[in-house]
């Protein structure tokens, strides 16, 4: 598949199919996309935790508040993206340019996921919507959980969507 047919196959799936296990290699592919995204002075300054089973499910539970999300436990996988330390010279550069380097990282490492995800015929959703405190204790993590993506295959009878998206003469500007 090529980068385009990606872009545009690739939608946020809410509908899985929980019976339908991720193949090992296909969830080793998604993650080998993320070790591969770039990132301000090659810093990677995240962490992916992949959850399963029962955690998957309370993870899942910690991002359904005022009824957001509640497709989430149907996923057989979640992987929470927290935050990492910067490598110092990213940390400098953060400072003197006031530029929130480790969220534009993590931003991309989850277009990256969640592009080779649709390469692999897998459903997905970046979930921004969550309780941080949970997560982090359900994950024995020390720093800000940034992100949750679900993962699986797409419940049968699941569409892809026509895309509803600015225009190129919204967007696009030549100077
Ligand atoms: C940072 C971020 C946070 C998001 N949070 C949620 C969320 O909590 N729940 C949800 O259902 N979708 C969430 N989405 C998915 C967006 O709603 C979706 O990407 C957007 O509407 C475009 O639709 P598409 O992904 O199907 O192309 C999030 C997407 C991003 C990038």
């Amino acid at each position: 598949m090529d980068f385009l047919t990606i872009a545009k196959t690739r939608q946020s799936c809410r509908s899985y199919d929980e019976n339908r296990p991720v193949e090992e290699e296909k969830l080793q592919a998604v993650l080998e996309a993320v070790r591969l995204a770039p990132s301000a002075c090659n810093g990677q300054p995240y962490r992916l935790t992949v959850c399963r089973g029962e955690t998957a499910k309370a993870v899942a539970a910690a991002t359904t508040g005022v009824g957001l999300n509640k497709f989430a436990k149907q996923a057989p996988i979640l992987i929470v993206i927290s935050e990492e330390s910067y490598v110092k010279s990213a940390a400098l550069g953060a400072k003197l340019k006031g530029n929130d380097y480790r969220s534009l990282d993590i931003g991309i490492a989850a277009a990256y996921l969640t592009a080779e995800a649709a390469a692999q015929g897998l459903g997905s959703c970046i979930l921004g919507w969550f309780d941080d405190e949970k997560i982090r204790k359900l994950c024995d993590l020390k720093s800000p959980v940034r992100l949750v993506i679900t993962l699986g295959y797409a419940a049968e009878g699941e569409k892809l969507r026509e895309k509803k998206r600015k225009t190129v003469e919204q967007l696009f500007f030549e100077k």
